[in-house]
């Protein structure tokens, strides 16, 4: 599924050729002024259109935007771009950027479930005013979880459409399924025409992604679910009775700029509550980002966004979408996996996993063991070490059972190219890069993964062995009960955040490996063409799929709480975060298998119970933003890019640094210039959202080397929606970095009453600069 590497290299193609070819043509997005429009065009579209012909004859308008931002986008020639800019109203062009899916029990293990439907879902009456809209592939609106029996009518504020096309009829849409809207005008600008024998020009899903994340937030309840036979049970939606709105964007060539500009102008004027967002791409300042600038308007308008952090881990600095008005999820293990051990003919039994579902392997029988890494093959060992498609040689492979490296082509497809080959089964294992973090794949043949550790055993097994090696696999099904878990994912992207290191990314994390969720007709769940299997449910890993799980999860809070505002859910979600597993041991990281940290998980992993009753939130305006963009250096023209109203950042400057946005997390980043202390503050303002009278007292805990205090450490509330605020200081002293180097410490500001207990992650990171 996974489709990062290559639309990454696609990225770089399009790129370099823009540098090189001055005529080149590419898409723009065009931010005009608002009020800038001359009476005598009838519509913007009319006046985008009389701006462009004035420039070029061959460039037309792809979209027109006028909810969450104004203006156009076109395909433009450097040329074209630099006389459209200078035209007075216009305020800026933004180059378009290719975006990228990011995949690779959960209700149950969230705590919605058990061991009855919980007061969250009662209280919420499951969300069902509140409509999720899913920017993603579209939908396969006939599967069981989109069913609408016992839905009230569609709510009345609802202004979208169920847009019906060839293959995607108006009954399509029901009272679950209630928009529908493709955009493919940008896709097709850069790429011709839609594809019609690998993609349907509907809303409807020739992937699997945007069918899996739609369920994932806001499935029905289906009994009696499950995979080829694994993961059996009752699958649901995190809010089952939301609203489903779909809005395609994303196609086998990526997902585009200018239309997923579209989607979000579409979706905040039908009236969506939640935004989710499984899609990202390379982290540029916000006033280049198409994703920042629509969400910013979306989170004005009180529309909750949730966005995947990306699957870029386990290193640092690989967080992507990162705005603090959007909600980034990074993902973590649920308390059940999918055994499938590797039996080797020395005897020693390797622990993997695997959602393999046909005929297995003769059971108590020996298989021949082959890896081309070790020069069995012939020829060019690297493409065949990694199974890429063409390297194998039946000769070598037919009935054995091949190790393949992971990386370069997806996992499954390296086993389709063992099964055409005659291989009988495949170990897939992990390089160092990948560390030990496995996920299970629904395999065109008897084949497992395994970590970097044992894949590094089993290879060294059969170089020693030469051309007596043998195994087999032994599938063990579906096993319940894991612990530990959370463990936070190892392709789950990482801190500290490139763009704005004062503020925490990831925000928190959720279920996203083995994520069991509906699944579309047109492509077998492996995903392979080949793959002629059909299945109503599959399971799939990533960011990509605990997204979902917070958007679901921000519409029950939603509709529990109507007046919050999308910073209060966020906040929320949180403060009630938790970061031990349930072995009551701090989380571990599963790429390394150690204790994992605060840029792995951010504030944790979300609790939804507890995120019902917060105790406090704390809430940010519009304007916080503004004067954190003021404060983050932003200049006035990038910040009307983002905000569409001109900024006067003399006040917003006074009142301190971007640290100070009123933000759930704190992070401190120091430089150390030779000082051997350093200091700093955070100013933040608390609402009581629970009792009344209560009272807070804080704890804290400070990083290692630092002191911290916090003043008062006292909140005596009288009323509900009352605002207090606090002061926390951090003192810190130099330590021994080399040039570049860095350290990490975190620790936390607590505040507690009787009933709530209220956790902020307070990072203290300090930065040798370069000499
Ligand atoms: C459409 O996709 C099919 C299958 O991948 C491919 O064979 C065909 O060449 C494509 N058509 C065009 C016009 O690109
Ligand atoms: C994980 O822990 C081991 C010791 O148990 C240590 O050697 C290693 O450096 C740690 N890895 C990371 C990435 O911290
Ligand atoms: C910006 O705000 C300050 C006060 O905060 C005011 O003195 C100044 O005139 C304003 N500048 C502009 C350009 O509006």
């Amino acid at each position: 599924m996974a489709q990062l590497v290559p639309s990454i290299v696609l990225v770089v193609i399009l790129t370099s050729r823009v540098t090189c070819c001055s005529e080149d043509r590419k898409t723009f997005i065009v931010q005009v002024h608002e009020e800038g429009k001359p009476s005598i065009f009838p519509t913007h579209r009319d006046w985008y259109r009389s701006s462009l012909s004035g420039i070029s004859n061959a460039a037309s308008v792809i979209h027109t935007y006028s909810t969450v931002f104004n203006g156009f986008s076109a395909k433009l020639s450097p040329s074209e771009a630099n006389k459209l800019l200078s035209l007075s109203h216009v305020v800026a062009l933004i180059p378009e950027h290719i975006r990228s899916l990011h995949t690779t029990r959960s209700p149950h293990f969230l705590g919605l479930t058990t061991p009855s439907p919980t007061a969250l879902l009662l209280d919420t009456h499951f969300g069902s005013d509140l409509v999720l809209g899913l920017i993603d592939t579209g939908i396969w609106p006939e599967r069981h979880s989109f069913h609408d029996r016992h839905l009230s009518p569609v709510p009345p504020k609802w202004k979208g459409l169920c847009v019906s096309s060839t293959g995607f009829p108006p009954t399509s849409c029901n009272r679950k399924l209630i928009g529908a809207r493709f955009f493919s005008s940008g896709y097709e600008a850069t790429n011709g025409n839609i594809n019609l024998t690998t993609d349907f020009p509907s809303p409807r899903d020739s992937d699997g992604h945007g069918t899996h994340t739609a369920s994932i937030a806001a499935g029905s309840y289906v009994s009696s679910a499950s995979t080829l036979g694994y993961a059996k049970g009752i699958a649901s939606g995190m809010a089952p009775k939301a609203r489903l709105a779909v809005y395609k964007v994303c196609w086998n060539g990526g997902c585009y700029d200018s239309d997923i500009l579209a989607a979000f102008d579409a979706a905040v004027s039908d009236g969506v509550d939640v935004v989710s967002l499984s899609v990202g791409g390379v982290v540029v300042p916000y006033h280049l980002d198409v994703i920042a600038i629509a969400s910013f308007a979306a989170v004005s308008a009180g529309v909750f966004v949730s966005s995947s952090a990306g699957n870029g881990g386990p290193g640092g600095l690989t967080v992507t979408n990162v705005a603090p008005w959007l909600t980034t999820v990074g993902a973590g293990t649920i308390d059940r996996d999918f055994p499938a051990d590797v039996k080797l003919g020395n005897g020693k039994i390797i622990p993997g996993v695997s959602i393999y579902g046909g005929p297995g392997l003769t059971p108590g029988r020996m298989y021949p063991l082959v890896y081309a890494g070790v020069g069995q093959f012939g020829g060019d060992g690297y493409s065949s070490s990694l199974c890429l498609e063409g390297s194998l040689d039946p000769k070598f492979v037919k009935g054995k059972i091949v190790v393949c490296d992971r990386g370069i082509n997806s996992r499954a497809a390296k086993g389709e190219e063992v099964r055409k080959n005659g291989g009988v089964g495949m170990i897939l294992a992990n390089g160092v890069f990948d560390g030990e973090g496995l996920v299970a794949d629904c395999h065109v043949l008897p084949a497992t993964a395994v970590g970097a550790t044992a894949g590094d055993e089993i290879r060294r097994y059969i170089g020693n062995s030469r051309s007596t090696a043998t195994a087999t696999i032994v599938f063990k099904g579906t096993r319940l009960g894991v612990r530990p878990a959370p463990v936070v994912a190892s392709f789950s992207a990482r801190g500290p955040n490139p763009e704005s290191p004062e503020i925490l990314k990831p925000d928190v994390i959720a279920p996203g490996l083995n994520i069991l969720a509906a699944w579309p007709d047109h492509v077998g769940p492996s995903g392979v063409p080949s793959d002629g299997r059909r299945t109503e449910f599959n399971i799939l890993s990533g960011t990509s799929m605990a997204c979902p799980h917070v958007s679901g999860l921000a519409a029950l809070l939603k509709a529990a709480h109507p007046d919050w505002s999308p910073a209060a859910i966020k906040s929320a979600l949180m403060t009630t975060a938790y970061t031990v597993d349930n072995k009551g041991d701090p989380m571990l990281d599963e790429s390394t298998g150690n204790v994992s940290l605060v840029f792995d998980f951010g504030a944790g992993h979300v609790h939804p119970v507890k995120a019902m009753n917060p105790g406090l939130v704390y809430d940010i305006s519009t304007s916080d933003y503004v004067n954190f963009l003021c404060n983050s250096n932003y200049t006035p023209n990038s910040i009307h890019v983002i905000t569409r109203k001109s900024a006067n950042c003399s006040g917003a400057k006074k009142a301190g640094h971007s640290g100070n946005l009123n933000y759930p997390s704190m992070s401190a980043v120091f430089q150390q210039y030779g000082k051997k202390r350093m200091s700093t503050h955070f100013i933040r303002t608390v609402t009581n959202v629970g009792d009344p009278n209560s009272v807070y007292k804080v704890t804290i805990k400070p990083p290692a080397r630092t002191v911290v205090t916090v003043k008062p450490d006292t909140l005596t509330f009288k009323r509900v929606g009352q605002k207090l605020n606090f002061l926390v200081r951090v003192q810190t002293r130099e330590v021994k970095l080399s040039p570049g180097g860095s350290s990490v410490n975190s620790g936390s500001i607590v505040w507690t009453d009787s009933k709530h207990t209220v956790t902020s992650p307070l990072v203290v990171t300090m930065q040798q600069p370069l000499d």
